[in-house]
């Protein structure tokens, strides 16, 4: 099992790279199975997760290449509607594809997205808003069936702003003759970034980042030679902000949507740390004393789920009693018990975490139980004294391009073993 193995006590300082979004590309890279050519996903991170999501085109016919300033893919030869069981279970958001799978064949089978470890991931929203656009399904053994022979554009309501759920809405919509709309859609600068992408292509797609999408459906399998990029990944930004705040460092990137990372920039500086902007550059100063919080993660524009597990490891050392609810991934608090190897002081209290600061945590052999609480731990032993021991750690790398050479070029002393 691969693991990372960090000494802390060092300042993170200096500027950090922030990547194109793992949750922008993938979503972009689903939707190009309803369109027909090629698309050059310019500087797309080099993760397992984008990797996958290329490796399912490829399963169903399309073909990918990384080459030196992107991601090149061709969904010209897509002949397939059933996905490939054993590369979808290596990634939730292979589920994203069904959107475009029916608006090209109007048929759709894709495994059952695996679970993990913030939550049993249920699909019952994506099967209700297939449903109210005219498409059956039907689950058999482990496999959703989907038939679109009678699907029609509409009106469409989510019960709950599911990313993935607006995702494939979206990509099916858009190729569905006729006008959608689609209520209570997912806002998350993601869900922009697809639309804009589409738009790109010849879709007509208006309201992105409002939960009302108004669609004017076109033709599937508009024949298109694109090169696209995505927006820079808003929770690696954060990520790297929490580590610097956690060693009390000052790093600096580029970031040009500041609202996007505003969310978590008010909960830094609430906590007592300074975070300066020169045009599209961010710069942040941290220094000892960080106080204590509360903190609600909820649906965008709210602060992230992806972010906090990471200021639960920064509770860990904040003067007082923080309190932190995830109402997104309720379940997301398995982290905790790898801090309390670490000497955190944590209680889980009716589904919130309270998290008692306390000066410094220790080095301790810990376990990645899932992406974001991955980097938590890596948060964690970046403030340790002495060495941490991160187990399962390629967990990390499905979703953070190039972690460990850009943390080292910060200061950490940081390596991974295979
Ligand atoms: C996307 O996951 C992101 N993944 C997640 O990031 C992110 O945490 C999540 O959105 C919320 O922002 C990608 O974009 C690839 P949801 P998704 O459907 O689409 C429940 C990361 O670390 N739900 O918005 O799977 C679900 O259980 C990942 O980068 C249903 O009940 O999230 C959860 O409680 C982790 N039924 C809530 O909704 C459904 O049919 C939000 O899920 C679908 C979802």
């Amino acid at each position: 099992m691969q693991k990372i193995v960090l000494e802390g006590g060092n300042k993170l300082i200096g500027e950090v790279n922030v990547s194109p979004a793992k949750n922008a590309c993938l979503p972009i890279i689903a939707s190009l199975i309803a369109l027909d050519g090629e698309i050059l996903l310019k500087n797309a991170p080099k993760i397992a997760d984008v990797l996958v999501m290329a490796q399912i085109i490829e399963c169903l016919g399309g073909s990918y290449k990384y080459c030196e300033n992107g991601l090149r893919l061709n969904t010209q030869n897509i002949k397939v509607y059933e996905a490939d069981c054993f590369i979808c279970k290596k990634a939730r958001a292979s589920f994203f594809i069904v959107g475009g799978l029916l608006a090209r064949f109007k048929k759709a089978v894709v495994p059952l997205p695996g679970g993990c470890n913030i939550g049993t991931r249920p699909i019952d929203i994506h099967i209700n808003v297939m449903k109210q656009f005219g498409v059956q399904s039907e689950i058999i053994d482990d496999k959703v069936i989907f038939n679109g022979e009678n699907a029609r554009s509409g009106k469409v309501v989510l019960s709950y702003p599911s990313v993935g759920a607006t995702v494939n809405a979206i990509c099916l919509s858009a190729f569905l003759k006729g006008e959608s709309i689609i209520l209570n859609a997912a806002r998350e600068p993601e869900i922009v970034d697809l639309c804009n992408f589409l738009n790109g292509c010849g879709c007509k797609i208006m309201g992105e980042g409002t939960s009302c999408l108004r669609i004017i459906g076109i033709r599937a399998l508009q024949k298109i030679k694109i090169e696209y990029l995505p927006i820079k990944d808003r929770i690696e930004a954060g990520s790297y902000m929490c580590m610097a705040a956690m060693t009390g460092g000052n790093i600096a990137f580029k970031y040009d949507n500041f609202e996007y990372i505003s969310k978590m920039a008010e909960k830094l500086i609430d906590i007592g740390v300074e975070i300066k902007r020169n045009k599209n550059e961010v710069l942040l100063f941290a220094n000892s004393g960080l106080k204590a919080f509360n903190l609600v993660a909820d649906v965008y524009p709210a602060f992230p789920t992806d972010m906090q597990s990471l200021f639960c490891s920064l509770g860990a050392v904040c003067k007082g009693v923080s309190i932190i609810e995830d109402r997104v991934f309720v379940n997301r608090f398995d982290l905790c018990k790898e801090l309390i190897k670490m000497g955190a002081k944590i209680e889980i209290e009716k589904g919130k975490a309270v998290v008692t600061g306390v000066n410094k945590l220790k080095g301790a052999k810990v376990f990645a139980c899932d992406l974001r609480a991955g980097a938590a731990l890596i948060t964690a032993g970046l403030n340790a004294e002495g060495r941490t021991e991160i187990y399962n750690s390629e967990m990390i790398s499905r979703g953070y391009e190039d972690i460990i050479n850009k943390l080292k070029k910060l200061g950490a002393k940081i390596k991974e073993e295979i």
